[in-house]
């Protein structure tokens, strides 16, 4: 057979998935499993969702719709979005994609040349780094540094690593898996330095609405910023629709023309009778979504405090995202391990626990000698959470 490209060969993936195939695998053994290692969500799509989307199926929407979207919906999505972020958006800023996670290609596919470079968090959402190289660029990893209450930006990684070749920062503020939220400061200092060194932003906003208290706030709100900021939004969290496939691409008009450029190349458009849904959904009542994030409040209370419980387990709780990113080196160095794969499955194995390494969300940057793991809490009820984390616990501190 003759060889794959070589631009093929550079293109990563989401090892997160393997976590879930070894849960499977256990369950399918006989054995309990605490699914910790799901970024979905186990809640029901609210119903008049549901029933937008039959009513799109039996009104014949079911050839294709424009590439861009349908008006209806880039019109819902300017409001809403630019509403929550008070930007005055119109339907030429948006463009519909089939779930938020396209956004990330389509727009490093417009912006980025090869030999050029992109900043982005590590850990972090592996499609950035994935899709960086795909493309022929330059991937620039940026950490962060635990602080009393959460994480921040490591800004020093960010400066020794710019240069006059890197054409955009990726931002993903409510920061999978970390669970990181930059302070109003922070947000700034990123803004200051794309507009200072002339950077595309591409803020990932996937979690923007999963929040606890307070109100979400967007870079592309600062002054300056919504010329140079691509907003990634997505139905998956906020509505409960991971498999519906459903988000969008918000920002300046030429950008967002180039990435539906590239929906008419890839898929046509996304789903006609979903798009319609989507109209449903930010057009009806928001107490559907409102009781999403307040079961998530209850399994984060619930999980945050039984691993503040476990002997050696440092964990701070977020006030976005479904995710804790606890520190656990103390257990891992007690406990002999020297393989974070190790350290997992025997987790699994003992207790039935399944969660996420730091790896799954790239590769370690130098000087790190911490560990940390992720749990989300999205696909897993209280009384779950509690059983599991008992078992964790006498496993750990044994
Ligand atoms: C940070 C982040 N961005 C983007 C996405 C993509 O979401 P989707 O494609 O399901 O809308 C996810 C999904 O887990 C995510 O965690």
């Amino acid at each position: 057979m003759r060889k794959f490209s070589a631009r093929f060969n550079r293109l990563g993936t989401e090892t997160a998935f393997a976590v879930g195939a070894d849960a499977a695998a256990w369950e399918a053994k006989g054995h309990t499993v605490y699914p910790f290692h799901l970024g979905d969500i186990n809640l029901p799509t609210p119903q008049h969702i549901v029933d937008g989307a039959m009513a799109a199926i039996k009104a014949g929407k079911t050839g294709y719709a424009p590439g861009p979207g349908i008006m209806p919906l880039r019109d819902a999505l300017a409001e809403d979005v630019g509403k929550a972020r008070g930007i005055e958006y119109t339907a030429e800023n948006v463009s519909v994609q089939p779930g938020g996670k396209p956004v990330i290609s389509k727009f490093l596919g417009v912006i980025l040349s090869e030999g050029e470079s992109v900043l982005y968090p590590n850990p972090g959402y592996p499609i950035y780094e994935s899709q960086i190289e795909f493309l022929g660029g330059k991937a620039l990893p940026y950490g962060y540094i635990p602080t009393v209450d959460g994480f921040a930006m490591n800004r020093e990684e960010i400066e020794k690593q710019l240069t006059d070749k890197t054409v955009a920062i990726i931002y993903n503020n409510y920061q999978n898996p970390i669970g990181a939220e930059s302070t109003d400061e922070e947000m700034q200092w990123v803004a200051d330095l794309a507009l200072k060194h002339d950077l595309w932003v591409l803020s990932d906003e996937a979690y923007f609405d999963i929040r606890y208290s307070g109100k979400g706030k967007s870079i592309a709100s600062l002054p300056g910023m919504a010329e140079r900021t691509v907003v990634l939004y997505t139905f998956s969290k906020k509505f409960a629709m991971t498999g519906w496939r459903l988000g969008g691409a918000i920002g300046p008009k030429e950008l967002i023309a180039g990435i539906s450029k590239f929906n008419t190349n890839y898929e046509s458009c996304s789903n006609h009778f979903i798009q319609h849904a989507g109209v449903v959904a930010l057009n009806g009542p928001d107490n559907p979504q409102q009781a999403i994030v307040r079961e998530l409040e209850r399994r984060r209370d619930a999980l945050t405090a039984a691993l503040q419980e476990i002997d050696g387990v440092r964990v701070t709780k977020p006030n976005t995202t479904f995710y804790l990113f606890p520190d656990i080196t103390e257990i891992y160095h007690r406990k002999g391990y020297t393989r974070s794969a190790d350290f997992r499955t025997d987790a699994l194995e003992k207790t039935g626990v399944s969660f996420c390494s730091r790896e799954h969300f790239g590769r370690p940057l130098p000087g790190e000698e911490k560990v940390f793991v992720r749990f989300a809490y999205s696909g897993i009820e209280v009384d779950q959470i509690e059983e599991g984390l008992a078992r964790l616990k006498d496993f750990w501190e044994a």
